[in-house]
């Protein structure tokens, strides 16, 4: 999924550095974002296997609106949307390239229309992960065998790059809200980086969450059957894991805050008393304080205007706004704007 690079100070070296100290980039993330004055790990790590399947469960529930609230948006302007991406000449080719395509739910509403209506286009899901890559390329052979599909196992910098040294039409995707999962510099980093190999015909599809009922909005962090809570905590189990931490999971508690100013919700993990970490595979030990929280994630919310200077401030323009009945939630055309 996503990086997002912390910044602030480096901690410094312990001591004794056990020599079969990993140098893994979660070991490094670790060190620098646990010495942080407030601690903070990237949402990026919340993604190993059991995450992963924590967060398909979180898509389903019923507080969490986002992504069904897409996959009505997508049915009901799949016509304009496949319009809006593909080439105006209907046998021209083109590539639709989807970055973090995940299980490809959403996305089959895009491929079976554009198939039905005759569109030339190679699919080209883009995935670190090669087993979400595979899997999705094993359902599509069954569910759309007309399908060109060309799944790429790459981050998604080196899929664009990629991409760009192929002549032909590009139609990127990048659904579900994750760019909400950026802090504003990142995103329009993030964005600037979609933008650059673009050619003027080409055209970007990305879905943002939009400010509503903060209420609403707090709930879909904190659902009732506290699946947000596992998937948040199994973090620290991840750690015990990979870097033999001892994080006592019953001292530890989710929690999450929808902050309007911004248009961010953050969650944190909580330690309910004063407690001391040990990291076997860093020979680290990390002190926290009674009700002291470690910083897990963002999920920004975004405004109309917010979208339109989102998208000026990287290179690219608004070119079609797409919503739901609720206006809950944006897909978005851009297309670069030189
Ligand atoms: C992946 N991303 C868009 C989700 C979101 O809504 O920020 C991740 C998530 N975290 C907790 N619930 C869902």
């Amino acid at each position: 999924m996503l990086t997002r690079p912390v910044s602030g100070s480096s901690p410094s070296s312990p001591a004794s550095a056990p020599l079969t100290e990993p140098d893994t980039p979660l070991a490094r993330h670790v060190r620098e974002g646990l010495s942080l004055p407030f601690k903070t790990l990237s949402s990026t790590y919340l993604y190993d296997d059991e995450g992963s399947r924590l967060f398909q469960q979180i898509m389903a529930l019923p507080e969490y609106y986002p992504t069904r609230t897409e996959f009505g948006l997508l049915t009901r302007h799949q016509e304009a949307i496949s319009r809006a991406l593909r080439p105006q000449n209907p046998t021209e080719s083109f590539f639709l390239l989807e970055l973090g395509a995940g299980d490809g739910l959403k996305t089959k509403i895009l491929l079976r229309h554009l198939l039905e209506t005759g569109a030339q286009f190679t699919y080209v899901p883009v995935d670190i992960s090669k087993a979400a890559v595979d899997g999705l390329a094993a359902s599509l052979r069954t569910e759309l065998p007309a399908l060109q599909v060309e799944p790429v196992v790459a981050d998604y910098a080196e899929a664009l790059r990629l991409m760009a040294s192929r002549p032909g039409r590009k139609a990127v995707l990048f659904l579900g809200s994750t760019i909400g999962n950026f802090l504003p510099p990142d995103r329009q980093q993030f964005l600037q980086s979609l933008a650059q190999p673009l050619t003027p015909d080409d055209r970007l599809l990305v879905g943002f969450d939009l400010q509503k009922d903060p209420r609403l909005i707090r709930a879909a962090y904190d659902d009732s059957q506290g699946v947000t809570a596992r998937f948040n905590l199994n973090l620290l189990q991840r750690l015990n894991r990979e870097l033999g931490a001892d994080f006592d999971l019953s001292q530890w508690q989710h929690y999450t805050d929808y902050e309007p100013l911004s248009g961010a919700v953050r969650s944190f993990l909580v330690s309910c008393q004063a407690q001391a970490v040990h990291f076997a595979a860093l020979d680290w030990q990390v002190e926290f304080a009674a009700w002291e929280m470690i910083h897990t994630e963002n999920s920004y919310k975004f405004t109309r205007p917010g979208i339109g200077a989102a998208a000026q401030d990287s290179g690219l323009a608004v070119e079609e706004f797409f919503t739901d009945e609720q206006d809950y939630f944006a897909d978005v055309i851009l297309r670069p704007a030189r």
